[in-house]
């Protein structure tokens, strides 16, 4: 199933960024389950699942008693999470593959979640409206997204300048909203949850983590840099290279994207 909107490369490649990522944001997204709780025997839906990180951490707080789908567009990254699935030993979890907007169940969920994806939509508005269709009376939605604008380095980086400028350009252009943080709460109340609440979350770091992640997020976006015409093939592989030098400077801050992370909840009985 293709994706002309989403500017990371997807595959195994873009499975192997989504692991380094969750490297980085695991320890967040783990406090924030912990904070709006994921009760034993809860069934969840994790919408733009990926590799599927965030799902199997539902599996394991859901327990055997409880149940994980996970739905995705990029059959690679299902392939391998559901490979993955059974070497963690988690039989509760499935993962289909589909275009979130259009998916259906005929379940209601405990939980619907969705990290890095509603950046990626021409409609968030769209599908956080679906997300509600699919939870429950009482249920909760939860969503984590970034606010590109966060970048910051220690001392001045003129390629990761660059790098930001790409990746916000990039994803405009394919109808996205690279720094959608701010309007979760907003999106959260416009589709009809209450009770919602906000916490942000900003990764710096001196040495691997974001750094990393920051410079393999560049390459994998280099494709649509070239394509978008947004720079040269020598360019791009200079950016590349300073980025890379500055991040592997023990020396040197880098901080990334602000993540938002907002959730509320389903309170009509009639649901
Ligand atoms: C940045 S990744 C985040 C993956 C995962 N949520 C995580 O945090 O590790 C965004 C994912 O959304 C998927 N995606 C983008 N648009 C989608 C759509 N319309 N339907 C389903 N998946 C989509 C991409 O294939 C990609 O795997």
């Amino acid at each position: 199933m293709q994706n002309r909107r989403y500017v990371i490369r997807g595959g195994i490649e873009g499975r192997e960024r989504l692991r380094l990522l969750s490297e980085v944001m695991g320890p967040s997204t783990r406090a924030l389950l912990t904070e709006v709780g994921v009760p034993a025997g809860s069934t969840c839906l994790d919408v733009g699942c990926g590799g599927g990180d965030v799902a199997f951490e539902l599996a394991r707080t859901a327990g055997p008693t409880g149940r994980v789908v996970g739905v995705d567009l990029d059959e690679t990254k299902l392939d391998i999470a559901r490979r993955e699935a059974g070497q963690h030993d988690l039989s509760n979890i499935t993962f289909e593959l589909g275009d979130v907007t259009r998916w259906k169940s005929d379940e209601l969920f405990d939980l619907v979640y969705a990290r890095f994806l509603l950046t990626h939509l021409p409609d968030p508005g769209g599908l956080v409206a679906v997300l509600r269709r699919h939870t429950r009376s009482g249920g909760v939605a939860i969503l984590e997204d970034i606010d590109f604008r966060g970048h910051f380095t220690d001392p001045a980086c003129p390629a990761m300048q660059r790098y930001v400028a790409w990746y916000t350009s990039s994803v405009q252009r394919r109808g996205g909203d690279p720094n959608i943080g701010p309007r979760l709460p907003g999106l959260l109340r416009e589709a009809g949850f209450d009770d919602v609440q906000m916490k942000l979350v900003h990764p710096a770091a001196l040495i691997g983590g974001i750094k990393l992640l920051t410079c393999i997020t560049l390459e994998n976006i280099a494709d649509v840099v070239l394509q978008d015409d947004l720079a040269t093939e020598e360019e791009l592989r200079q950016t590349i290279d300073e980025l890379y030098t500055f991040a592997r400077d023990p020396h040197t801050v880098i901080g990334g994207p602000r993540v938002f992370q907002a959730w509320g909840r389903n309170t009509d009985i009639s649901a």
